[in-house]
């Protein structure tokens, strides 16, 4: 019996580790977040029950050990080097030339090179023993790191076991770093905590790793990137570079997007102007690619010097931080009134894109950089998304800089401004503010909500001026002959514009709710609130506490959900979109992992393979229910040996009686 619990801890922490593989490395999850958080609690539960059978490997198993007072020094046996740089192409075009005179001087053929993207986050070296994560250090001196073990076995894109092979060594070295989206949403977190938040993601990483306390690292969404291998002891590895990355992947890694071989200087400088352009579309920062001869053979006969290998380069990309002038500070009303302070920039190319504002978040966040208008700042864009004032350049001040007051009244329809007690942006407190209204109508239309083609920014602005719409509802109001005579309209295009508004009215619940443009809602949370709540009518109806019961949502929303819905003019509005032809539609989401979702069990009689409460964890964790009485909404009573009086009542209502055997064959069927 207890090694049926060994095998079923074993089955789910593989079970969980491929999902969390998906997910983390692979990007291309099976299953729902909630139908993962099932697994993972369920497997949580039962070792709870049998501490004995905890395998490293497991996946509950990543934030264990105490705050440690120092890091230990960890020497690396095969050292971590460096890389010599080319700025431009010319430059790697030279080191083509020098590595094939080299070759050819030694008598080791032509060299032909891979290019991989180059990581801007912390070197790491780690370390697996028959398969199983042992040690990591960090890159240090290059010689000698420090042991970050704990931290690093936090990040979930590090397996904790090598997938398919359990060689006795096996250094695997790459870089920790933050995904843009990871880090912007960390900042975000910090700026709201009033933390200081981290000038680039590369400082975000390094700073991470370096906690002593691994529950906090734990906090921070790190990701890890292979690029090469160290000591390794038991497996044969392919002899090009493309085929070992190919290798690391499969062994569990996330590895370099970017891999391509190049036959020639030409092809190479291809490749790199290639990658320079796909820069701003990655979802991490690069600051070049890094050039390695494919062949191992010629790799060894070209070896190093001093401390760089003579067999690879990194091709650095253009600086993606300039210079410039700060004009002016303007103001911008959102949607939920929202005040953001945006920077009007001397326009400047950064990273090969013209930048002339961006945004500098809130007052703290100007009076933390103390920038003043006339300053000479630092301008930085991070991969396409948004430019960012990263600092002032005090130095170059000459006393003509003016100080920023925020305004305290709104610059569009001069209400007075509040800021919350524990926020850190002012908000404009005219709720029919028209640049509140603008911004309402613009996101109800985008794309993700309503999706209503054509209406884009300047025609909202014409809608709203000439007072044809005052609320989103009026959009649906509107007929073809008033807006034909707007300017650019004519026609055709108030034709399709009617069409595209009564198109966009059957709409999800999901893209439904996320258009209403309720505080905190973004397309995720939407997304489970429409889940939870099933219809329209339901979600309207919905109590703070109904909210707060939901796993993803937490105070904060669920209080914005609420004073939303219980906002006379909001129950209006949705009235009125009702009554206006709105169908809304959902269809629950089916994934694999939500098998059960909706149906209800009841379990009676002894079972043969599981106890009872295990096979309520079973159910639960593929969303179905258990309870404990059979009714007309019971679907199925599992019956093992001596199943009593449910049995008949659950025929004599005509509910699906299923045998333990059949009952199995259900949740295998996942
Ligand atoms: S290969 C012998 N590949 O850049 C050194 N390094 O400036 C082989 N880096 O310390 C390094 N991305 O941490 C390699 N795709 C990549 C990389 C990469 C980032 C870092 C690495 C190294 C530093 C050298």
């Amino acid at each position: 019996m207890t090694e049926a619990y060994k095998a079923e801890i074993a089955k789910l922490v593989t079970e969980v580790n491929d999902h969390a593989y998906r997910y983390y490395v692979l990007s291309s999850p099976v299953i729902s977040d909630a139908a993962y958080d099932r697994l993972y609690r369920t497997l949580e539960a039962l070792e709870q029950e049998h501490p004995e059978y905890i395998l490293p490997e497991s996946p509950t198993q990543r934030v264990g050990g105490a705050p440690l007072a120092a890091f230990e020094s960890v020497a690396h046996s095969v050292p971590m080097l460096s890389l010599s740089n080319a700025m431009d192409s010319a430059e790697l075009e030279e080191f083509v030339a020098r590595t094939e005179r080299f070759l050819a001087k030694e008598g080791g053929g032509n060299p032909a090179f891979s290019v991989e993207y180059k990581f801007d986050g912390v070197a790491v070296s780690l370390r697996y023993e028959e398969g199983l994560l042992v040690q990591a250090a960090t890159r240090g001196d290059g010689s000698t790191g420090e042991d970050v073990t704990q931290n690093i076995r936090t990040i979930e894109s590090i397996p904790l076991k090598l997938r398919n092979v359990t060689p006795a060594v096996f250094e695997v070295r790459g870089e920790v770093l933050f995904l843009l989206s990871d880090f912007e949403r960390y900042n975000a977190e910090r700026i709201q905590q009033r933390l200081e938040p981290f000038a680039n993601p590369r400082n975000a990483s390094s700073g991470s790793l370096r906690q002593l306390d691994p529950a906090e690292t734990a906090k921070r969404p790190l990701t890890f990137f292979a690029y090469g291998v160290g000591v390794v002891d038991g497996l044969e590895l392919p002899a090009s570079n493309i085929e070992r990355m190919a290798l690391i992947a499969e062994l569990g890694f996330r590895v370099s997007p970017l891999l391509r071989e190049a036959s020639s200087a030409t092809v190479l400088k291809q490749v790199y102007a290639e990658a320079e352009a796909s820069r701003g579309t990655l979802p991490f920062e690069v600051d070049g690619v890094v050039v390695k001869v494919n062949a191992i053979a010629q790799q060894e006969l070209l070896g190093f010097r001093q401390r760089s290998p003579r067999w690879a380069i990194a091709g650095k990309f253009a600086a993606s931080e300039e210079h410039t002038t700060l004009l002016d500070i303007q103001i911008q009303v959102g949607r939920t009134g929202a005040l953001t302070p945006v920077a009007i920039l001397e326009p400047v190319q950064v990273g090969g894109v013209m930048v002339s504002r961006a945004t500098l978040h809130n007052e703290d966040e100007i009076q933390r950089k103390d920038i003043k208008i006339g300053d000479t700042v630092v301008v930085k864009r991070m991969g396409d998304v948004i430019p960012a004032v990263s600092a002032v350049v005090t130095a170059l001040r000459d006393g003509s800089e003016k100080v920023f007051r925020f305004p305290t009244n709104c610059p569009v329809c001069a209400a007075p401004v509040l800021k919350e007690a524990d926020e850190a942006v002012y908000r404009c407190t005219n709720r029919s503010c028209p640049a509140r209204l603008e911004q309402r109508v613009m996101h109800f239309a985008s794309r993700n909500a309503a999706d209503i083609d054509g209406l884009g920014s300047k025609l909202v602005t014409l809608l709203l001026d000439s007072k044809l719409i005052t609320s989103i509802a009026d959009l649906y109001e509107l007929r073809a002959e008033v807006v034909a005579p707007l300017p650019r309209m004519g026609d055709t295009s108030a034709d399709n514009l009617i069409k595209a508004l009564e198109k966009s009215k059957h709409i999800s619940l999901s893209r439904f709710i996320y258009a209403l443009g309720i505080r905190h809602v973004g397309e995720r949370t939407a997304q489970v609130l429409a889940q939870a709540f099933g219809d329209l009518a339901t979600f309207r109806k919905c109590s703070y506490e109904d909210l707060l019961a939901i796993n993803e949502v937490g105070e904060g929303t669920a209080e914005a959900v609420v004073t939303f819905l219980e906002d006379p003019d909001e129950q209006e509005q949705l009235g009125r979109l009702i009554e206006l032809g709105f169908v809304i539609t959902h269809t629950a989401e089916t994934k694999t992992g939500d098998l059960l979702a909706g149906k209800n069990f009841v379990l009676t009689g002894t079972l043969e393979t599981f106890s009872r409460s295990e096979a309520k964890k079973r159910i639960e964790a593929l969303a179905g229910k258990v309870t404990g009485s059979v009714s007309n909404k019971t679907d199925y009573v599992v019956a093992g040996t001596d199943p009593g009086s449910k049995i008949s009542r659950a025929e004599a209502l005509g509910v699906t009686v299923l045998t333990e055997q059949e009952f199995l064959a259900l949740l295998e069927r996942e």
